[in-house]
């Protein structure tokens, strides 16, 4: 960095251990040859504020914000991205002449990761939603607002799907229903592609899988957001079944290319971002 002065950036949650992010935008930085740097702070949520005052004390260009602060850091910033707002969580601060703004890239990330490795047509999909917690609600927001067919919202407890579905058709001109998943063998046959933004699945519960494997069609496009292991089995039933398929590491690497560019302006070298973090799961 010979005598150019380091633009901090940074992640802030609780706990940030096993965080992919600081090997993914430091890689990225050096890439570009930009004097930026990526740190991760275990920041407690007694210390949230104060942690955020730092970022504008310290002159940080940026941060990003994951569990358990993506809400409650809303209290502390000057301004909220349309999106944010929507999303009602932040993933990413903005430092912007002394004002912190914040943005949520998980739902863009998702949709361009999508769309880059699938090459679908977002006007024509019919979409179902698996799980109405936080992700959920990203990815659907910005599925919405990209102008998808239409939306199935299906939760373990049905009245969280509910409440989403309803709160994204309030906002949205997506025609967006909450059934339950006991209707998964009437919905599965008319969808498009099939999200599944459970932990179903996830290691060490990987024998598990949101859905009955004789409901997956040719025609289905089938995402998982699990990306621990890269292939669900969900996946894997869905490749087999001739689905074409979408792992969740991708909506991790580009939710940190779009938090890239916000912070440096430039394009994300979002493939170097992707080998990394690949690299990073298959070597543990
Ligand atoms: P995230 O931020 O990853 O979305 P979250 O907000 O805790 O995490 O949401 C987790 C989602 O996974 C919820 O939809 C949850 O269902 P409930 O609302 O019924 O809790 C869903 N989920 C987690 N474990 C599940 C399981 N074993 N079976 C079905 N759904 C599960």
């Amino acid at each position: 960095m010979s005598g150019q002065q380091t633009i901090m950036t940074g992640l802030l949650g609780y706990p940030v251990e096993h965080s992919m992010s600081p090997v993914m935008q430091n890689a990225a930085f050096k890439q570009l040859g930009i004097p930026y740097y990526y740190a991760a702070f275990a920041v407690h949520p007694d210390r949230l504020g104060q942690a955020v005052e730092g970022i504008r004390a310290l002159g940080f260009r940026g941060v990003n914000v994951t569990i358990p602060h993506k809400v409650n850091v809303i209290d502390f910033l000057d301004d909220l991205h349309e999106e944010a707002r929507l999303i009602g969580a932040v993933n990413t601060i903005v430092h912007e002449n002394g004002k912190l703004i914040g943005y949520n890239t998980d739902g863009r990330g998702y949709v361009r990761s999508l769309l880059r490795e699938t090459k679908i047509s977002l006007s024509e999909q019919n979409v179902l939603i698996l799980g109405a917690g936080g992700a959920a609600r990203a990815i659907a927001v910005s599925l919405a607002r990209s102008g998808v067919a239409g939306m199935v919202i299906t939760n373990r407890t049905p009245e969280k799907a509910a409440e989403l579905a309803e709160s994204i058709q309030r906002h949205t001109d997506t025609r967006v229903r909450a059934l339950s998943l006991s209707d998964l063998p009437d919905v599965v046959p008319d969808s498009t592609l099939l999200i599944n933004t459970t932990s179903v699945g996830m290691s060490p519960n990987e024998s598990d899988s949101p859905v009955p494997g004789e409901l997956l069609h040719q025609r289905l496009v089938v995402s998982d957001l699990v990306y621990n292991p890269l292939e669900t089995k969900l996946l894997k039933e869905a490749r087999q079944a001739g689905c074409v398929t979408h792992s969740g590491l991708g909506m991790l690497v580009h939710q940190g290319a779009l938090a890239f560019e916000l912070w440096t302006g430039k394009e994300a070298p979002a493939e170097l971002m992707y080998e990394k973090a690949h690299h990073m799961l298959t070597s543990t």
